[in-house]
């Protein structure tokens, strides 16, 4: 097993499926395009099946983004299909003139979605993927094949199922907490339990995708990986169906500051991954929430006074993670009630006024009573509050 892990992007997919997410093609070309440029491993580019439009998508995204004239480096591209005919020649369709297509078809394993969504039988279920893996792998060479809804499945039926679908010719395993009911623990034993007990899988690469219904997408994303996985699925901001999906940013960012414990890397350029996440969040109209990790504007802003003082001694003591390894400029220091007088010196003289410790003294006073007032205080603030200081004594 290498030490890479695979980045799956399915924002344009899984994402799109957001309430309200819908993008233009324009609007995907450019995210594709960023996406491409941050170094993403695979790109699933959208359902071509679902509409002329998505698979137009698809097809434009294959031709400009992932095809080898643009860039050798180029992701694979990506297109869904449920495990139909139909579906499989759609998505081939779209992918076709990529460098490095992909088809990526899925049906479901558990009980209750063999029960009552598909009506079919566990032995009608194995048929089916044994029939639509090597319809699909007729026509292209890397297929991916996803149990759905398996984190809710019957390991021992899913081991049957992975098995078929490795014989008749998939690449790589998804495994799906379609819901997001597993816990980590949970998560990460049944991905240890699929590589532990389906035959052939040392061929294929094991992945993982998780839904954060309980909050818990990239716990379970991290545990799967822990347990072996090598693909994970995720989209920028973490939008995606419900409570949406792994946000990339999250385990990347997990997987870089924390390499020395875990020994993993991904190809992500990170320092792309704020432009990536404004340009998904203006073309969805979803907006990040501010504590959002990684990528809420909050992130790397810090407001208490101890803080402040600790940051402006070493940014270590509060800070895991560089603001520019992500793409933000610099770190602040909103100043605010929980400021302090180190923060405010500290700003005063990058505003240009050196202040003596009398007129810091009195300046210090009125801005906690203007702080006591406004959420945050402004440079201009600053700049009003010391002339009057200067020109007032
Ligand atoms: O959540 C899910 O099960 C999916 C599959 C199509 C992989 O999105
Ligand atoms: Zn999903």
């Amino acid at each position: 097993m290498d030490n890479i892990v695979r980045i799956f992007d399915t924002t344009l997919r899984d994402g799109e499926q957001s309430p309200g997410a819908t993008m233009t093609t324009p609007e995907k070309l450019e995210v594709a395009r960023i996406l491409a440029r941050m170094g993403v491993d695979v790109l699933e580019a959208g359902f071509p099946a679902a509409s002329p439009d998505d698979l137009e998508a698809v097809r434009r995204i294959a031709q400009e983004i992932g095809s080898s004239s643009a860039d050798k480096n180029c992701p694979i591209i990506c297109g869904l299909a449920r495990a139909v005919q139909r579906d499989i020649d759609k998505a081939w369709e779209a992918v076709q003139d990529a460098a490095h297509p992909r088809i990526h078809t899925f049906l479901a394993t558990s009980d209750i979605h063999m029960k009552y969504k598909l009506k079919m039988e566990r032995s009608e279920v194995l048929g089916r993927v044994a029939d639509m893996v090597s319809y699909a792998r007729s026509l292209c060479s890397d297929i991916e094949f996803s149990p759905e809804d398996a984190g809710r499945s019957d390991p021992e039926f899913l081991y049957q199922v992975l098995d078929v679908a490795i014989r008749a010719g998939a690449t790589t395993l998804n495994i799906p907490d379609t819901v997001g009911y597993t816990l980590p623990d949970e998560f990460g034993a049944l991905i240890k339990g699929i590589i532990e007990h389906t035959p052939g899988i040392d061929r294929c690469i094991v992945s993982v995708h998780c839904h954060n219904d309980l909050g818990l997408a990239t716990a379970n994303t991290l545990a799967g990986i822990r347990a072996g996985a090598r693909q994970a699925e995720v989209t920028i901001n973490g939008i995606g169906e419900r409570a949406g999906n792994t946000a990339l940013e999250e385990v990347v960012m997990a997987l870089q500051t924390r390499r020395q414990i875990l020994g993993l890397s991904t190809h992500i350029d990170t320092t792309q991954i704020t432009r990536a996440s404004k340009l998904v969040s203006n073309y969805t109209g979803i907006s990040v929430q501010p504590n959002k990790a990684i990528v809420g504007a909050n992130a790397f802003a810090h407001e208490s006074g101890i803080h402040q003082d600790g940051m402006l001694k070493n940014e270590q003591t509060y800070e895991i993670m560089r603001p520019e390894t992500v793409g933000v400029s610099q770190t602040s220091l909103v100043l605010g009630k929980h400021s302090g007088r180190h923060a405010l010196k500290d700003r005063m003289i990058s505003l240009g006024y050196a202040l003596d410790e009398e007129a810091m003294n009195k300046l210090f006073e009125r801005f906690k009573l203007l702080a006591d007032k406004k959420k945050n205080v402004t440079d201009a603030d600053l700049e009003a509050l010391v002339s009057d200081e200067i020109y007032q004594p």
